[in-house]
This record gives structure tokens, sequence and C-alpha cells, in this order.
């Protein structure tokens, strides 16, 4: 038994981490376009007024928007089925609030769209990753004001109505689970509350945030309907960061704690998305928190309706939950957690765990039975540029490797498994750092993180492992 027949094999991307062209054709400045560089240890900095000599890794990036073609065509070599990439909001609806969408925005993906489909590769279309008008976050605080409902499917109706028939996969919110957490707020939900000034350490409202979190449901499930309305061949997916989380040991008090993350973090929002209402057990969440989430009168029957035809997710690594306060924290992709002994860590502390893949596409196939896509995995690590110019990232490979194999074994288990776009399949802005020197890439792009380089796209030796894996679908990973 092998990967289903047509899986989908691609990469992704994201507007904000790799095309640049941050104020070209009319583009409004974006949430993303007013976070600093940073690294490892020093956080990105935001800052609503831009500085002048401040470098600003969006407003570059690796300028995707003028290299589009020769990056196509590199994916289309590798034998990309699909290309996970997003529209950046602000290029359609430069403030989110015209009447009337750009039409320089919307004839630069035009392209993007013709170019896939010239070589066969199916577009999977994100509309909203990371990259709210900075507009709404100065007159709305972002998603916390119910008004951004209206103005998101304005933006949806424009796109679903220009790449009809071209287009058949979409994702509403990129991570939707990252609103769950503090750092969620600028980056997921457009929220800037007074006092925040880094991106690891922002001033949070969690009452907001929630509320937020609530108004990016009913926007989702209006954009699913709206979708299925337009074109009923459609298909519309959630899609959450999944950072699954073991018990540190077998002590109820670890288990309950872990039972009790997962449930928040990694389960609650699909739990809304795919099953069309708020589960139970976030009202005692809610109740000790003081949080009450306000609904309009016909919220419920909205959500029922506006449920997702497929479910996606980003897996990197897996964390431990203890009651012990002592333990040794981990890093990760926005959640943190505690160090699993048994596993080892990528440069930036992520916890590489394939088996970790295999036990989750299981789990969540197990609670909601429709077909899943893995759209985010990969290994963010420092490539060095080799004298003949190539590039020996033999560390990814057997990352990739290894996860490709536990999908496999997922799928033997029984799991509907639709497809995999590993993360920046070329290289891009890290979204935690703002990063250059986090590559994940099959293509290397010299863009370095004091601005210089010239974007010359080279293949890594990844690349030529990942087009024989597409090739022999899934079975050849030698
Ligand atoms: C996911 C995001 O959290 O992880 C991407 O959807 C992001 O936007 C990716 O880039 C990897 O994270 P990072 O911080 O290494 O870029």
């Amino acid at each position: 038994m092998a990967f289903k027949e047509g899986f989908l094999w691609g990469g992704a991307v994201a507007a904000n981490q790799c095309e640049g062209a941050w104020d070209v054709d009319g583009k409004g400045i974006s949430c993303a376009d007013i976070c600093t560089g940073g690294t490892h240890i020093k956080p990105k900095r935001i800052t609503p007024v831009l500085e002048e000599g401040t470098f600003y890794p969006s407003h570059e990036a690796i300028d995707f928007y003028h290299h589009y073609k020769e990056d196509i065509a590199l994916f289309a070599e590798m034998g990309f089925k699909v290309f996970r990439f997003s529209i950046a909001w602000t290029r359609i609806f430069p403030t989110g609030e015209e009447m009337e969408p750009n039409e320089a925005g919307l004839r630069f993906y035009d392209g993007v769209i013709a170019e896939c489909l010239r070589y066969g590769i199916e577009p999977l279309i994100t509309i909203s990753h990371y990259e709210i008008p900075f507009a709404l976050t100065k007159k709305y605080n972002g998603w916390s004001d119910r008004r951004v409902i209206g103005l998101f499917i304005r933006y949806c109706e424009a796109i679903f109505n220009r790449y009809k028939g071209k287009v058949k996969y979409w994702l509403t919110f990129n991570e939707i689970n990252t609103g769950t957490m503090g750092m969620g707020n600028l980056l997921s939900l457009g929220i800037l509350n007074e006092g925040t000034t880094d991106f690891s350490n922002q001033a949070d409202d969690p009452q907001k945030r929630f509320q937020g979190l609530h108004h990016q449901f009913v926007a989702s499930a209006m954009a699913v309907k709206l979708a299925h309305e337009i074109d009923e061949t459609y298909k519309v997916g959630c899609m959450i960061a999944f950072s699954t989380t073991y018990p540190l040991t077998c002590n109820p008090d670890d288990v309950l704690i872990c039972q009790e993350q997962n449930r928040r973090m990694n389960w609650f929002c699909s739990d809304v998305q795919v099953r069309g209402e708020y589960p139970a057990y976030m009202d005692r969440y809610f109740r000790e928190q003081g949080i009450h989430i306000k609904m309009e009168e016909n919220d419920q029957d909205l959500l029922k309706e506006g449920r997702v035809d497929y479910y996606t997710f980003s897996y990197y690594m897996s964390n431990c939950a203890t009651a012990d306060e002592g333990r040794k924290k981990a890093e990760g992709n926005m959640f943190g957690g505690i160090a699993n002994p048994y596993l080892k860590a990528s440069d930036w502390g992520w916890q590489i765990d394939p088996k970790g893949l295999r036990y989750t596409l299981n789990e969540i196939y197990d609670r909601y039975r429709i077909p899943l896509m893995v759209v985010e995995n990969g290994l963010g690590a420092y490539d060095e540029l080799e004298e003949d110019g190539s590039i020996l990232d033999d560390y990814r490979i057997d990352y990739l490797r290894r996860h490709v194999k536990e999908m496999h074994e997922a799928v033997l288990d029984g799991v509907d498994l639709m497809g995999y776009t590993p993360w920046g399949c070329i290289d891009l802005v890290s979204a935690s750092t703002g990063e250059m020197a986090k590559r994940y890439g099959f293509v290397y792009v010299e863009k370095y993180d004091d601005g210089s380089g010239d974007y010359t796209r080279r293949k890594k030796k990844s690349f030529a492992w990942y087009q024989k894996v597409i090739a022999s679908n899934g079975m050849d990973l030698d």
C-alpha cells in the first residue's frame, strides 16, 4: 500500500515571507511589514512607525514577486503536484476597507496561478497567513473588532470570484490556533496592545484575544459557505499548528495537564472548524480565566453551516507537559513546552520527532474522519554555501526522509492523507525570528540578514532527493 494515486506532493510558502515588493503596485502595509529582523536570541521588534535605516525582512524577502516564474519552474522540475502559497490581503485591499479590489494585486496572483497551471501544479491558497492589513490594526485593533469579519468576507469574495475555475483548494486562516497564545496577538489576530514592543513578549489581553478568535471562527465559516456558493467544486480547509504534546511521565498529574494543553492549544480551534461548535471543555477554561465570548444570534448556526471540507496542519516537533514546575523548558514555534529526554532538537531548539507525526496523523484522523494534509513540515537549519556553489544539506534530507517514512506508516494505519507540502520549499524569511539564516528550502537563495545578496537561486542536495521521492510517489527515500 502506497500513498494514494494523485497524492499532492509539493511545497509551501507565505506571501509576507517570500514576496518582498512590500509597497509595489498599490500594496498596503501589513502587520508583517512593521516587524524588524531578529535572531534566535534577539526577538524581532514591532515598530508601528517604520524606522529609517532599520531592516524589515518582509520588505524585500526573497523577491518572489519578481522571481515567481523562475521559482515555479524549479518547483515543476522537482515534480510538484501542488504549490501552497498565500495571497497578501494588502495587495488586494491595501487598507482592508476599499470597496473595490486593487486590480494590480489580483493580476499578480493571476500570473502565479497561471504559471502553476502551465506545469500542471495545483494551487493551494491560504487566504490569511500572518499578514492582516496594518490599517485594520490601527483602526479596529485587528480581529478583536467584529467589523473585520465583513471586510475579510469582501476580500474572500473578490478572490473566490477571480480565481474560479482555476483554483480548487483553499485554507482560511494559517495556524488559527496561534490565537490561543499571547504570541498570536499581532501575528495572527492583528491585535497590538499598548505596551507591546517585541514579538516574543507581547502585551496580552486574553478576553480580547479569544473574542478575536471567535470572530475568525465566524469569518472562516462564512468563507466556507461563500466559497461553496461561488463554486461548488471549491474545497476549503482549516490549518492548525499542531504541537503534539506528551505527558512527561505517567504521573496522572502530568497526563491531565497534558490533556488540558492539547485540548486548548491543538484541538480547540479545529473542534470548532470541523465539528461546527465550541467544545464543552473550553467552558471551564473560559470560566476560570474570566473570559466571556460575545456571540451574535446566528453565530452558532453559522459555525455549523461553515464546517471545513478537509483538515490541514503544520508539524515540526513535539513537546512534553508536566505538573512539575522545575523542569527544563524546550523551545518551539510559538508553543514551547518541556524538553523530551528521548529527542534531539534543531539549532533553534525545536525537538525533532518523526514518529510523533505518525501518532498525530492517527489522532487527528480518528477524531474527525475527514481527509488530512500535512501543509508544513521541515528543518530550519544553517546552510553553508560551498566554494563550488553547492549546498550539502544531508541533515535536511535525513529529517524529511524520516518524516515521510512515518507519514507512510500512518497511511498504512488507515489515515486518509491527501498531500504533503514541506515548508519553505525555497528559502524564505523565518516567521518567528525574522531571519534568513534559518533556511528550510530545497532551493537556496542568496539573500542574507544584513540585507545583502543578489537573489540568485541554487539547487541544494535535497532538491534531487525530493525530486526522486515525488517521482516514486514516496517509495524511494534513499
Ligand atoms: C509556521 C508558519 O509556524 O512555521 C510559517 O505557518 C513559519 O509561517 C513556519 O515560517 C516555520 O517557522 P519559522 O519561525 O522557523 O519560520
